[in-house]
């Protein structure tokens, strides 16, 4: 076996992942990886890039260490706390036995296809939709199937009907608002979904917070509908990325069923604490949504001004096309200290919608290398 010597220390390496026992199913996949660089301007992982107002973050801070008195001690491993503040910050009526949370969506959408996805069975999405869902799909040892959406990136309730009946998935994804195109979805869409499969639908809302004030969110089809769950995150409008919480609102049956799949205690202490002191904070921690907006919309207004199309975005990023070649101009722009992202889409790149700093910042670089169609 090959020895990699690093200062005094060896490290001993396998030499290719090929010759490990790895799972049939899992050869040939590639991981998630956004490029994680420290530039000057980053704006490619739809983060909030506003940090926590410091009155807030102290109050957090304050809770973390009370916490830290008991960290010798298991938490709390159906974390009620913070999922009454979920309930709460949530409201139509709903309660603590409807709430799951996890370390991110994305933790909570894995915990849904453990449980109701696995070997043998099929998730489904909606493509081009947030990259993770076939990832988290085949990690559970499911296949997946990508349904299509029309040109502009819109999914109607005929469509979507029609394309899960004849795929007959056992969990469905909805984003909505759809990442990476931003494209809105309208309920109807979510409820032809349900109706036309026995399986679980998952409406992903990791974005609702960006959508125009007043618009409903699925919860309000949870009402006699079992097998809808609606998943959020606290990563995008509540600038909490790095403390890895997402929640989702369901049936409680369906809260029953996650409990088989998580691992016990999988919440920290300083994480329920950190989590429920920023909900205890949430229209503080919510205020920066409505400047991100308008910089969402400033970036949209000025992309077209500079010969590129803008898709219509519920969220706080924009999808543009009309660019010439996406990984050139991609470069070109990282070599001016912006990061944004090459979603794969054909002649579009995605950037987030940052500080009003950081999108002009963007919008300079992006009119400065000139790399319209
Ligand atoms: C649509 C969607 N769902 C879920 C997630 C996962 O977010 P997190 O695991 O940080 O909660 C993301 C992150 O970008 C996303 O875009």
């Amino acid at each position: 076996m090959p020895v990699r010597g690093r200062g005094s220390t060896m490290e001993r390496v396998t030499s290719r992942l090929d010759d490990l026992p790895l799972r049939d199913d899992l050869r040939g996949l590639t991981p998630y990886g956004a490029p994680q660089a420290s530039l000057p301007v980053a704006l490619n992982v739809n983060e909030n890039t506003h940090p926590v107002p410091q009155d807030v973050a102290d109050d957090i801070l304050d809770s973390i260490a009370r916490a830290l008195h008991d960290v010798n001690r298991y938490p709390d491993r159906e974390f009620v706390t913070l999922r009454e503040g979920f309930a709460d910050y949530l409201g139509h009526g709903l309660d603590a036995a409807q709430i799951w949370a996890a370390n991110g969506s994305n933790e909570v959408l894995q915990h849904v296809l453990q449980a109701f996805a696995g070997p043998g069975r099929t998730a489904m999405g909606f493509a081009p939709t947030y990259s993770m869902y076939p990832l988290l799909a085949r990690g559970t040892g499911a296949s997946f199937v990508a349904g299509a959406r029309e040109a502009d990136f819109s999914l109607s309730a005929g469509s979507a009907a029609s394309q899960i009946a004849d795929a007959a998935p056992d969990v469905v994804f909805l984003c909505s608002p759809n990442n990476p195109t931003g494209t809105p979805m309208p309920l109807d869409v979510i409820e032809a979904a349900y109706d036309a499969t026995r399986g679980i639908v998952v409406v992903d809302e990791a974005y609702h917070e960006f959508a125009p004030h007043g618009t409903p969110s699925a919860v309000t089809l949870l009402p006699g509908r079992e097998r809808l769950i609606v998943s959020r995150t606290m990563s995008k409008a509540f600038a909490f990325a790095g403390a890895r919480v997402g929640y989702l609102a369901a049936d409680p049956a369906v809260v029953d069923a996650l409990r088989l799949v998580r691992l016990p205690y999988h919440l920290s202490v300083l994480t329920q604490a950190a989590a429920s002191a920023a909900l205890r904070h949430a229209p503080t921690m919510l205020g920066m949504v409505d400047e991100i907006v308008a910089q969402r919309d400033r970036i949209s207004a000025t992309v077209e001004a500079l010969g590129y199309t803008a898709h219509e975005s519920w969220t706080n990023f924009v999808l543009f096309g009309g660019v010439a070649d996406p990984a050139d101009a991609w470069q070109r722009l990282y070599d001016e200290g912006v990061l944004i992202r090459d979603v794969g889409i054909p002649h579009h790149l995605r950037v987030t919608a940052g500080t009003e700093d950081e999108t002009t910042a963007f919008l300079d670089a992006l009119a400065s290398i000139d790399s319209a169609l």
